[in-house]
């Protein structure tokens, strides 16, 4: 069926304008087009954007299918807005073959809410020791373009060499949890003075930054690209501007909490809070959003990590990192980037579609809003106020450090390929074509 948008704001600017879409495509954009057979969507006062693409997501689909699925997952990210996301490969079993990426692929396509891209894994079973079947990962159905052991660092610098060495033959991308095991040893917290004064175990900055230091010389050397995970402290940003700078091939991502929030939070010693990398200083979130409006770091990344109530109602030291992104990670932006003025609504467009797309080669994806381009969109109504409720969310699990806090902007309507995938707050059922 054709859609017809009527009255948005392209980018947030200009004048209201309509938009048609017909056969997956963006037919026609102008004034008061009037068409039979269109489903019609209202959208005065909203403003359209290219479909989001989340370069990191938790989708826990094989293995913990009692806390997300490829199916409640998707449903998150249509609602939150995106038309493509990545599934991190730290699955059981561990997406480090093509039976899993290939299905991970395929179940995407069945649900139909998103485009879901498996992420390989880099090394077998995570481990750091063994690079895996890259080549035979790329060249599957789900043709992985995206290699990662996030969860876990490649810390063996021999063995990260390598894998920037292969992908850069292959033509893929290695994405880096940058994280030296050894400082991070039964760390639980930011290490700093809130841990200090709670007594929980410190993850220091430079567990990441020296990673972060060392895969951008050993991409140099490679003369291959390398993409950091949820960079989370102000001196990540300072590396990452000097490897820019040499002309070294890195990307970055930063995540919505890394953002907002601050080990402030970590005062009621709720696990809500726990995540990795730990939420770090009210300073680091400052640079870190000074980064990402000026193009140092590259886009926003959701880390959605869905977990069970058991594993994050328990004591601190004991409860599984991670939070929920998918559903909130546009208004988390809005609150962080938008209303302070570091971004305008092209920005968000940057960082959230077209940036994330670039990185990873995707085509159909973070295009241009123009005739002929594919309806991959987002609504977004600018006015609107929620308030976070973790049981409303679509994913199976409720981990939201943001819940009860209420937050401007909300996605009215994603279309995937012209097919409307959430509207007014509701996921729009299984409409397999693949
Ligand atoms: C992630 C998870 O739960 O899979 N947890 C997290 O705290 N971010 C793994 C990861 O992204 O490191
Ligand atoms: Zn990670």
């Amino acid at each position: 069926m054709n859609v017809l948008i009527k009255g948005a704001l392209l980018y947030g600017e200009g004048e209201p304008v309509d938009v048609l879409v017909a056969d997956g495509e963006i037919r026609q954009i102008g004034t008061d087009l009037g068409v039979v057979d269109a489903e019609v969507i209202d959208a005065r006062g909203q403003i359209l954007l290219p479909g989001f693409v989340d370069l990191h997501t938790h989708l826990r689909e094989p293995g913990r299918e009692d806390t997300e699925t490829i199916e409640t997952g998707s449903a998150a990210a249509a609602l939150g807005g995106y038309t493509a996301v990545f599934a991190m490969a730290n699955t059981n079993p561990v997406a480090d073959s093509v039976v899993v990426t290939d299905h991970v692929w395929r179940r995407g396509r069945e649900v139909g809410l998103v485009d879901v891209y498996p992420v390989g894994a880099v090394t077998v079973g995570l481990e750091g020791k063994q690079l895996a079947e890259m080549g035979t990962m790329a060249a599957g159905v789900g043709a992985v373009r995206m290699f990662s052991d996030d969860g876990h660092c490649v810390y063996d610098p021999l063995i990260m060499r390598r894998a920037l060495e292969y992908a850069n033959s292959l033509g893929v991308l290695i994405a880096q949890h940058a994280e030296e095991p050894r400082l991070t040893k039964g760390a639980v917290a930011h290490e700093g003075p809130t841990a200090a004064r709670l007594g929980l175990a410190g993850w220091p900055r430079a567990a990441e930054e020296s990673i972060v230091a060392r895969d951008a010389l050993l991409a140099r050397d490679a003369g291959a690209r390398v993409h950091i995970c949820h960079a989370s402290t102000a001196g990540t940003v300072e590396l990452v501007k000097w490897a820019k700078s040499q002309g070294i091939a890195i990307t970055a991502e930063v995540t919505p909490h890394h953002l907002l929030l601050d080990d402030s939070r970590l005062e009621t010693y709720d696990a809500v809070n726990k995540v990795n990398p730990p939420l770090r200083e009210a300073s680091d979130a400052a640079a870190l959003r000074q980064a990402l409006a000026e193009g140092i770091i590259d886009c926003v990344a959701t880390d959605h990590a869905p977990h069970a109530e058991q594993d994050k109602c328990c004591e601190f030291a004991a409860a599984r990192p991670g939070m929920l992104g998918l559903e909130t990670a546009l208004s988390i932006i809005v609150r962080t980037m938008v209303e302070p003025g570091l971004l305008d609504w092209r920005g968000v467009a940057r960082v959230m579609s077209e940036r994330p797309a670039a990185i990873v080669g995707l085509d159909e994806h973070g295009r241009p809003l123009e005739v002929g381009e594919p309806a991959n969109l987002t609504l977004v109504d600018p006015e609107a106020s929620w308030t976070v409720r973790g049981k409303d969310l679509a994913s199976i699990s409720n981990n939201t450090p943001f819940e009860a806090m209420t937050f401007p902007a909300r996605v009215t309507a994603t279309l995937l390929r012209g097919r409307v995938t959430a509207r007014d707050g509701k996921a729009l059922g299984n409409r397999a074509e693949a």
